[in-house]
Formats: C-alpha cells, structure tokens, sequence
C-alpha cells in the first residue's frame, strides 16, 4: 500500500533535492577578463542559496584547450587557468557545503582532448602503451574505414600520419574518442573518480555516456546510431563503471539520449541500476537539430508521461527543460514576445512539480531567451560553425542558415548571465566572451528582486513547494488527459488525495472542467492573481495553477 512517510524514509538526499546547472564560462566574472570563473561562483553562492536549491551541477572546468568549451580535458586533475587554480576549486567546494549544497561535477570520459598526454602518447606509435586508450582503425582502400559519422557533422574518422591509422571521434576531431573495451581506460578513470570523491565532490553527471561503447565490427551502417549509441554490450562498460560510484557513495545522472524507456530501468532500478537517474531528450527532440519549429503540447505530454509512468515504481526521473545545449525554453516551449513571463512560469510549474529530481539552468528561472545573433561571428559553439559552413556549401540561402541558428544554436543558452541591467548585465566589466543578450536591461536578476510578480519569485516558490511537500516528492504522477493541444493537467496524488496541476501552454485562453472525484480545497500558486475556487477552471493565455484537492467517492 502506498504510504508516503515510509517511502521518504528510505530517500536518498538527491531524490529530495532540486539542482541547478552552472556554466561557468557564462556565469559571473570574478576578475573582468570577460570570462566567468570559480571566484565568481563563489560570490554568487549567496544568491544560489536565495533559490532555494540544494546541489548544483557544474559544466566543466578542467584544463582544456575549449574547442568545445571544457568538454574536451587535456588533464582531469587541473583547472582551466582561465577559471582559476585547482585551490579555488576546493574552496568551492567546501563554500557550497558551509551552506548545504551540494556539488556535482561533469565527468567527461567518453572522449579526451587531442591535448591530453594520454592522447599524446597514443598517436606516436602503434607500440605506445596508451595505444590503445583510443580507437584506431587502418585506412580502407587509402580512405577513412567506413561511413561513420560524427555528430558535429563529417566523418568521424582522422588521420593519423605517424601510425598510418584513422583514429575515432564522435565530437570534434580534437576529441578522440576513449576505447573502453580496454580495461586500463576504466583503472584511469576510476582513479579519477576517487580522487574528486576524496576531495569532497557529492556525485557527477556523465557527460556522453550512452556512447561508451562503439560496434566492433566497423563496418558501414544504415543508421549513425547504430555505430555508437546504446551499442549491445553498453552494459558490461557501464555495470563495472557503477561500481566505482557506488563505492564512493556518489550521486549520478547520465546523459543518455535514445534509451527506451524499457530499457531505461535497468540504467537507473534502484539497486542494480548504473546511475541515479539519467537525462533523457524525448521532450526535447521532437525535430532534427537546427529545424525551426513550435512544440506541439500533446506530443510533449505524452512524452514527459510515458518517463513519468514507465519509472513510477522503480527508478527515478531527471526533470528539465534547459541546458547548455538547448534552446532557452521560454522560446522553444514557450513564447518569448507577447507572454514572456506567463509562459515562463507556466513552463516551471508544469515541469518542476513532476516525480523526479528537477534541474533549473543558469537564467532559467528569469525566463532569459533565446538570442538574436545577426550575423556569424557572434557564434562562438563549433557546433553552430560546422552547421553554417556544411549549409553554406550545401547552397542554403544565409538568410534560412541563420534562421535555424537562432532558433537552436547551443549559444541561446551560453550568452551571460543576466545579473543587472548595468554593463554587460553585471556579467563583467569588460566585453564578454559572448556578447551579452541585449534584453538584459529588461531581464536580469536585480530587476526580478524587486519585483514579486517576477518569474524568479514564482521558481523560488516552485522550488520551496517541491523541497518541503511530501506530496510533490512522493506523491504519483497521474495525467489528467485533456486530449487537446493547449493545457497539461496531472495529479501528484495519495489514495486520499494531493495537488493538481493546471497548465495552459498556449497563446490562447482554455478552459478544464475539474473531474467529479476531484474536490479542490485551496489554491496554493497561480501566476494569475485572484482565483477562485471553481469546477470549471478558465485559465488566461499560459496560466498555471496549483490546487491541493481531497478525493470524494463520487
Ligand atoms: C555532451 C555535452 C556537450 C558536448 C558533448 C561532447 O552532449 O553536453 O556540450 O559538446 O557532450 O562532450
């Protein structure tokens, strides 16, 4: 029988937790070199503390060359320069901890730098011991072996002159791909492992992780996945790999794109599982990267119901709807001119009050939006270049290149941090890395801390619900199908009863008729003032409702 207070007694701290996601490049900068830094997140923990959430994750920081932006290590155990030293990190650390909150790291080990020494080894010779830390395949009739591609558009195939062989990389070709099918790849990176959990880091997200394993017969396939994603076998790589958090008692959360559902309890089954929870995209992906696109609010119900149902009983989700790859949701989900803040709010109600551990991105909980880069140069992400060029060769017309750009260039979410409406929005004195949104006079934190009505007060509200509510930790998902294309209603319920969440994710007025067992006793949260309370609910453009309700036998 469902019982809520024994299963919170078997909680673990991050399934009562909201985490929020820092990219510190884009953060705040502590010493005006136009980049963010560790200093800087240390003086903002104050501020990640008025949130309200109790971990964050941080995008990586590691020494690195940043062709991709610190997804590509030259070396686990040092810092960026550009971000500080490895001491700052630890005083990091133990800052987040005086005020209870906890710190994850990204663990990239799918891949390295090309500038890592192992890499730098590995390419002199076919007789080097870290040979085989990488993936390396003989040219085929003087060519790159087979049709694999990478993700960031070309092969994924590079020569290499001094071993006459192609090595493997599914990103960048300054990202040569890890070979985990040898076992001395897992001793490194366990030793990695230890070494930040030793110097107090609470858990990781891992960073590529359904791609750990690649098809050994490389051979050409019909479809890129098939070559690298969730490849059979996957299992054995990452079962061995849990071990290692396991024993450093770490939470973790897999970025795991293309994971069935089915398949998806054995990544995160509550005892055996590989990780805590993982990212999952089926929201997110509706269409192919860089198409332009509104989302069709039946379709993301249904997929957001399928992860809520498919783990109600074992497992645990990932909640999100931003990061630094995605589009800022304001403007993907919702609408970024005529209902900015309403549609902002909306989205954070509608998905932070789900079963799971929710995750709030930089900025997101200002409704920060998309940007409107004009031209190319503005660009920094290589994914975003790569698009442009192979679309310019293609023939496409700049004018729909750039069409596609703003809609879903990974910069809409990695331009600063919107703190004030000084300056390069308080993000720094001097010109940023990437130039600053230039909305920032109209949104930024100082401005929403002033204002009640702002959408940070409504996710500090969010995130204070979820935190001390049982209900909204333990309570079952349960949609209420509205078979329609405007609103996402559920439950969050007991046998007697719970909260319900009325939504309306769309430009145009709705109306939900509450069903007959469902008696609603107060209204906890609405982004709309003055409502009272009624069986059949009218709810203005993106209105978003929360009711306690009792269960009546009726
Ligand atoms: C992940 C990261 C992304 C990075 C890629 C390669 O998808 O989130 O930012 O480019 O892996 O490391």
């Amino acid at each position: 029988m469902f019982n809520l207070d024994q299963s919170a007694s078997h909680q673990s701290w991050w399934q009562n937790a909201v985490g929020y996601q820092i990219y510190p490049k884009s953060f705040f900068d502590s010493d005006n070199d136009g980049i963010g830094d560790i200093q800087g997140i240390i003086n903002k923990i104050p501020y990640i503390k008025s949130l309200g959430v109790n971990f964050v994750w941080l995008s990586p920081f590691f020494a690195s060359p940043n062709v991709d932006n610190g997804y590509d290590v030259s070396d686990y155990k040092q810092i960026d320069p550009q971000y500080g030293k490895l001491t700052d990190v630890f005083s990091m650390i133990s800052k987040f901890h005086d005020n209870d909150i906890k710190v994850v790291f990204d663990l990239v080990i799918n891949h390295t730098s090309d500038q890592h020494h192992w890499f730098e080894e590995a390419k002199q010779s076919r007789d080097n011991p870290y040979h085989d830390f990488y993936i390396w395949q003989k040219p085929v009739n003087g060519k790159v072996p087979n049709n694999w591609q990478s993700l960031f558009g070309g092969p994924a195939w590079e020569y290499n002159p001094e071993t006459d062989e192609y090595y493997y990389h599914l990103f960048a070709k300054q990202q040569p791909d890890l070979n985990w099918e040898n076992p001395k790849v897992h001793q490194a990176v366990s030793d990695i492992i230890d070494w930040w959990a030793a110097h107090g880091v609470d858990g990781f997200r891992l960073d590529a992780i359904s791609h750990l394993k690649k098809l050994q017969n490389f051979e050409n396939v019909d479809a890129p996945d098939k070559a690298m994603n969730n490849v059979p076998g996957i299992d054995t790589f990452l079962s061995e790999l849990s071990d290692d958090f396991k024993r450093d008692h770490l939470m973790t959360v897999g970025e795991a794109g293309g994971v069935p559902i089915a398949r998806a309890k054995q990544w995160v089954d509550s005892q055996q599982g590989y990780f805590n929870m993982i990212f999952q995209f089926d929201h997110v992906s509706f269409w192919e990267k860089f198409t332009v696109g509104k989302v069709d609010v039946a379709q993301l119900r249904a997929a957001l119901t399928r992860w809520q149902n498919g783990l109600a009983d074992n497992g645990w989700n990932a909640l999100f709807l931003e990061n630094h790859d995605l589009p800022r949701a304001v403007s993907y989900f919702g609408n970024d001119t005529n209902y900015r803040e309403k549609s902002s709010q909306a989205l954070g109600m509608m998905y932070l009050l789900m079963k799971g551990t929710p995750f709030v991105y930089q900025g997101q909980e200002l409704g920060m939006t998309n940007v409107s880069f004009k031209d190319i140069d503005q660009f920094r992400d290589l994914d975003s270049k790569h698009f442009y060029q192979e679309k310019l060769a293609a023939g496409w017309p700049v004018k729909k290149i750039m069409t596609s750009l703003r809609a879903k260039s990974r910069d809409n979410a990695r331009t600063p941090m919107q703190w004030s409406g000084d300056q390069h929005a308080g993000f720094s004195a001097t010109q940023p890395w990437i130039e600053v949104n230039p909305n920032y006079r109209e949104i930024n934190v100082a401005a929403q801390q002033a204002n009640p009505a702002a959408t940070l007060n409504f996710y500090r509200q969010l995130i204070h619900l979820r935190l001390t509510e049982p209900i909204l930790l333990n309570g079952r998902y349960q949609l209420v199908d509205t078979h329609d294309h405007q609103l996402y209603v559920y439950t969050r319920e007991t046998p007697t009863g719970g909260y319900l969440v009325v939504t309306n994710l769309s430009d145009q007025p709705a109306t939900f008729t509450v069903p007959n067992h469902l008696k609603l006793t107060k209204l906890v949260l609405s982004n709309y003032p003055n409502q009272a309370l009624n069986t059949t609910i009218k709810l203005a453009p993106w209105a978003a409702d929360l009711y306690r309700y009792e269960r009546t036998n009726s």
